[in-house]
């Protein structure tokens, strides 16, 4: 493992949010899962993945626990080379807590990886996908998986066919180019903090439509390249999507090791 840290990437984890959807009352980053923290579980995926010389962890503000947890794990799991753990406050949304890791990236690093501490599960073999990308010259790259569902692009009736539906389709895009992506992201230093800066003039609304980092990046014109992604990655955002990762974590299909 130690064997394999890339000097020059640091993975950014951003586990600031409260698990609103989740309703466990608490941050979702201490959410048990399998009887551990949903945070301690992606930190393992990205230390067992050894491509990070750095980890910043945003944590919701002033959250000591949280704080703790990161610093402890990543001293007693890492090998020899063991990753430097920045922990950090996450700000009130998905953006500003990237930023504010963003703030804590250490000389000497050239590229990161965002990923979403709720992807509790998402295996080693993806983030080794995600930087051998930027290591041949990606200056963006996002793991992605095809769609199996049929997607419609949709507007309100209005007034005049309400009563007979609330929304009627306006188009169907191809399955064949649609993709539905995950994290970790990664990307080249300087591009995600230029596209961060470049933010900074949305009006919210338009941050608000902001649902994942690549969106800046392809705002600036920089070409976003795509890898496969896992079935185990899966976003931990509801109760049902805690059932299913509980049953990958305890099930034949244990994600460390099987790549989907
Ligand atoms: N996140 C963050 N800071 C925020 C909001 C979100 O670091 N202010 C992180 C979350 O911790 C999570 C990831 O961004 O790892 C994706 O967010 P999401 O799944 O929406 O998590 P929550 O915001 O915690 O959940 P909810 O929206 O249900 O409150
Ligand atoms: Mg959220």
């Amino acid at each position: 493992m130690a064997s394999n840290v890339q000097p020059g990437i640091a993975v950014i984890v951003v586990a600031a949010g409260s698990g609103e959807r989740l309703g466990y009352g608490m941050p979702k980053a201490k959410v048990p899962l399998g009887g551990e923290p949903l945070l301690v579980h992606a930190l393992r995926g990205v230390l067992a993945a050894g491509v990070a010389s750095q980890i910043v962890v945003a944590v919701p503000r002033g959250n000591d626990e949280l704080r703790l947890l990161s610093e402890t794990l990543t001293v007693e799991t890492a090998g020899e080379l063991r990753p430097d753990i920045t922990v950090v406050d996450g700000g009130s949304t998905r953006s500003e807590s990237v930023r504010a890791a963003l703030e804590s990236v250490a000389a000497g690093i050239s590229a990161v990886l965002v990923h979403d501490a709720a992807r509790a599960l998402t295996p080693p073999e993806v983030f080794r996908r995600v930087a051998a990308s930027l290591a041949e010259g990606a200056l963006a790259v996002i793991p992605a998986l095809a769609v199996v569902d049929t997607i419609k692009e949709v507007s309100p009736t209005g007034q005049d066919s309400a009563v007979v539906a609330p929304e009627r389709v306006v188009s169907t895009p191809s399955r064949q180019q649609l993709r539905a992506v995950q994290t970790p992201q990664g990307f080249d230093l300087a591009t995600l903090r230029n596209a961060h800066q470049a933010a900074g003039s949305l009006n919210p609304t338009q941050l608000a439509g902001i649902t994942d980092d690549a969106m800046l990046v392809e705002a600036l014109g920089t070409e976003v390249f795509v890898v496969r992604g896992s079935a185990h990655s899966l976003k931990i955002t509801t109760r049902t999507d805690l059932l299913l990762a509980e049953a990958l974590l305890e099930g034949q299909m244990a994600p460390r090791w099987v790549e989907g």
